[in-house]
């Protein structure tokens, strides 16, 4: 364990360098057309049937906040993205899909191949899942912001709002993940990729729908997405480490 946290933290040190860099494990590539979205078999079905332990989670947690940092906060330029809050089915489902070769992920990979325990995989997804969604993160900064904002909100509620909702909450027994408090440039990222068909874990409705969607769109989507609250999952101001609510 001493190990592994001292390899987080050097890696955490050197973001630029080790996503850069050559993938630090090789990762047993599948191909997009042989993926049957979200099956539910394996590892997954297992972890997501026991009832995690935040409490018992932290401790398997620490070796994540060296990226993601403890508050589950990840960091505002977007290399490392924001976990807290996140659903439990979600943090486990793409989780599985790194181990799996499904979601490319280099720098992350040797720490979610250590976490081989259905238990513990359960537990920090339940210590992630009550932390507070910290209000302060990165956000689309230009001068033009509040038309980026205004012309993201319009698409979004037109083809994004079904499934990630008005306020970016997701629907947690069907996966779809909380955007709120996400930063920009991981949003605009990601969805870069999915649209991209380089995250080949993604949902195949979504990737139908983003797929025409021009990279000026999906900067004013991501500023919108950006801007949404999740009201009662924020951290109140300076609370950013402790859990939201009791488990
Ligand atoms: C060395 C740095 C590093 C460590 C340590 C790390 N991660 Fe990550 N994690 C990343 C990066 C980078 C990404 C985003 C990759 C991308 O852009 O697709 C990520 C993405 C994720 C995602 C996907 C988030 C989403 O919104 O889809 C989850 C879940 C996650 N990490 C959980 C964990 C957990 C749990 C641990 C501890 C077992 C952990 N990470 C340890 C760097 C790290
Ligand atoms: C059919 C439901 C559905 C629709 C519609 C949908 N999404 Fe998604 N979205 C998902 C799912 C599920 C994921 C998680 C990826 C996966 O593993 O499948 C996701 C992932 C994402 C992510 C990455 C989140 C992260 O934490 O990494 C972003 C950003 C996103 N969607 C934005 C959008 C936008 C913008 C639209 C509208 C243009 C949209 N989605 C439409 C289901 C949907």
């Amino acid at each position: 364990m001493k190990k592994i946290l001292a390899l987080a933290l050097s890696l955490a040190l050197a973001p630029a360098l080790s996503l850069a860099g050559p993938p630090a494990a090789k990762q047993a590539g599948i191909e997009a057309k042989d993926y049957k979205w979200n099956a539910q078999e394996g590892e997954k079905i297992e972890a997501l049937k026991l009832k995690g332990n935040a409490k018992d989670g932290k401790e398997g947690y620490e070796v994540c906040g060296a990226c993601h940092l403890p508050s589950g906060a990840g960091r505002p330029d977007g290399t490392f993205p924001q976990l807290a809050g996140q659903h439990t089915t979600v943090l486990i489902k793409q989780m599985a899909d790194i181990r799996a070769g499904l979601r490319d992920n280099p720098t992350m990979y040797p720490f979610a191949k250590e976490l081989t325990d259905a238990q513990e995989l359960a537990n920090v997804s339940a210590y992630i899942e009550s932390l507070c969604i910290p209000a302060v993160h990165g956000m689309y900064e230009g001068p033009d912001a509040a038309k980026q904002i205004a012309d993201g909100k319009v698409m979004y509620e037109k083809e994004c709002i079904e499934c990630h909702k008005a306020n970016g909450e997701g629907v947690k027994d069907k996966f779809y993940p909380v955007l709120a408090g996400q930063h920009y440039k991981y949003l605009l990222r990601q969805m870069t990729e999915i649209r991209d068909g380089h995250r080949r874990n993604a949902n195949p409705d979504m990737v139908t729908i983003i797929k025409k969607y021009d990279n000026a769109q999906l900067v004013a989507i991501s500023a919108y997405q950006s801007s949404l609250v999740m009201p009662g999952a924020m951290c109140k101001a300076g609370a950013a480490a402790k859990p939201a609510k009791k488990k």
